[in-house]
């Protein structure tokens, strides 16, 4: 069974927040870093109708807009196994900017797959003449999301220490940044 990347549609917006979910629950368990900033004791809570509601109405806004929301699945057959997200700037002041968020479930991890699902969000990214930044955040100890990053071009521009603590350790928010055109 062979892998792709495709747009996620609004009728997928609910398989989207499951998938989400089912990846935040792997961070930090079986040799994986954490790289989501929640404690164990902190089940997720299913995905709520206005979530639901709200992420499908961001779909249709306008990059021209601010506070959209664009999503790309990873899928391997017919299953979506990785998402990539990426939301415009809320303020009208930053809707130049897009802020990405990725992850991949744990067995299609280290293959390659990130790479494809980042450069095909990038590639949206430089096609769309609003966005000309894109931003995210990712945990100091993920090295393979941040060799991903690096890779792929983004820069670091900073790093808040003891930023979030989850099941007592303290994490490191490492901030990168892409220059798409401008
Ligand atoms: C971080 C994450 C998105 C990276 O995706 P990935 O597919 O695992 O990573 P990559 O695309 O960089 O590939 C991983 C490795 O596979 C290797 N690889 C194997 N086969 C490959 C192929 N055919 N083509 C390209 N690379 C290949 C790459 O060299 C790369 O090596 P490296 O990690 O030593 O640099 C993914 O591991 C993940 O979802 N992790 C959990 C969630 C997470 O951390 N999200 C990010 C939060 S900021």
């Amino acid at each position: 069974m062979g892998y792709s990347v495709r747009t996620i549609a609004s009728d997928e917006i609910e398989a989207f927040l499951r998938l989400a979910i089912d990846i935040r629950l792997q961070s930090g368990l079986r040799g994986s870093p954490i790289y989501a900033p929640f404690s164990s004791d902190e089940p997720p809570r299913g995905p709520s109708p206005e979530r639901i509601g709200e992420l499908r109405e961001r779909l249709a806004v306008p990059t021209s807009e601010g506070n959209w929301f664009r999503g790309f699945f990873l899928v391997h057959g017919r299953t979506p196994v990785g998402e990539l997200t990426l939301n415009g700037g809320r303020l009208h002041s930053e809707r130049h900017r897009g802020t990405i968020g990725m992850g991949l479930l744990e067995g299609h991890r280290g293959k390659g797959l990130g790479e494809q699902l980042l450069s095909t969000g990038i590639a949206w990214a430089h096609a769309d003449p609003n966005v000309e930044w894109l931003d995210l955040g990712v945990f100091g100890g993920n090295d393979r999301a941040l060799r991903l990053y690096t890779r792929l071009g983004f820069v670091e521009t900073g790093r808040v220490v003891d930023r979030f603590r989850v099941d007592g350790r303290k994490i490191t928010d490492i901030q990168m940044s892409l220059r798409l055109r401008g």
